[in-house]
């Protein structure tokens, strides 16, 4: 099923694929998925959406700023009658994540702000997009590498970690998961060719 009137850049859809193809190989009655920095809740809604298997679904979707968070649960009341559950945490990546939840998530999932904040953008995104969503320190890597480094205390082994960065850090991102000892380390492109995701296992 897609999703009428919903905004997801074209990128951010094969993230969604990329994940769907993942929780495929699973082969799990339940599988703990989450999303940090959820924004409009375009994600988790997507795959909600798009997943066509038997296993229960549990995801946690996260974001910091009160504005993503209100859109996203307008969304998820909207969209109210998919079936797996989305569960919605304020929370700054995993800072106040429940322990509980550690070692539980088969699936991490992030489109983290990744851009430097010299870099020059169109207005249309730069005045319309909240910094918070675009911008990261030290060159845009700052926020990544804090995920790459608390994810994998949340993750399963043998879990999956699949980030969006941008193709001017990607290195620099591969680099951070080989120092944390994730397997299995792949950059994958965009539709356009550029370098867009890293995939990885913990
Ligand atoms: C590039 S947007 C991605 C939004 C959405 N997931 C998508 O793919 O369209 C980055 C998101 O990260 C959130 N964010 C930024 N800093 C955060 C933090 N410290 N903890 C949690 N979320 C954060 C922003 O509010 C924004 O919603």
């Amino acid at each position: 099923m897609k999703l009428k009137n919903f905004m997801l850049r074209v990128e951010t859809e094969k993230l969604v694929d990329l994940s769907l193809d993942i929780i495929k190989t699973l082969g799990k009655s339940e599988i703990r998925i989450i999303d940090l920095g959820t924004g409009s809740l375009c994600i988790p809604l997507s795959i909600a959406a798009e997943y066509k298997g038997d296993a229960v679904l549990k995801i946690y979707a996260v974001d910091f700023s009160d504005g993503a968070l209100e859109i996203a649960k307008e969304n998820l009341a909207k969209y109210s009658k998919l079936k797996p559950s989305i569960q919605i945490i304020k929370s700054s990546w995993f800072d106040s994540l429940d322990s509980k939840l550690k070692s539980t998530f088969d699936l991490v999932i992030s489109n983290p702000p990744y851009l430097d904040k010299d870099v020059s953008l169109s207005r249309s995104v730069s005045e319309f997009e909240p910094h918070i969503a675009l911008f990261s320190e030290d060159k845009g890597s700052f926020d990544t590498n804090l995920i790459i480094n608390e994810a994998k205390s949340w993750m399963t082994a043998g879990g999956t970690l699949i980030i969006e960065t941008d193709p001017v850090i990607a290195l620099k991102v591969l680099a951070e998961c080989e120092k944390n000892g994730y397997k299995e380390i792949e950059l994958i492109r965009d539709q356009f060719g550029e370098v867009r995701f890293l995939k990885a296992t913990a």
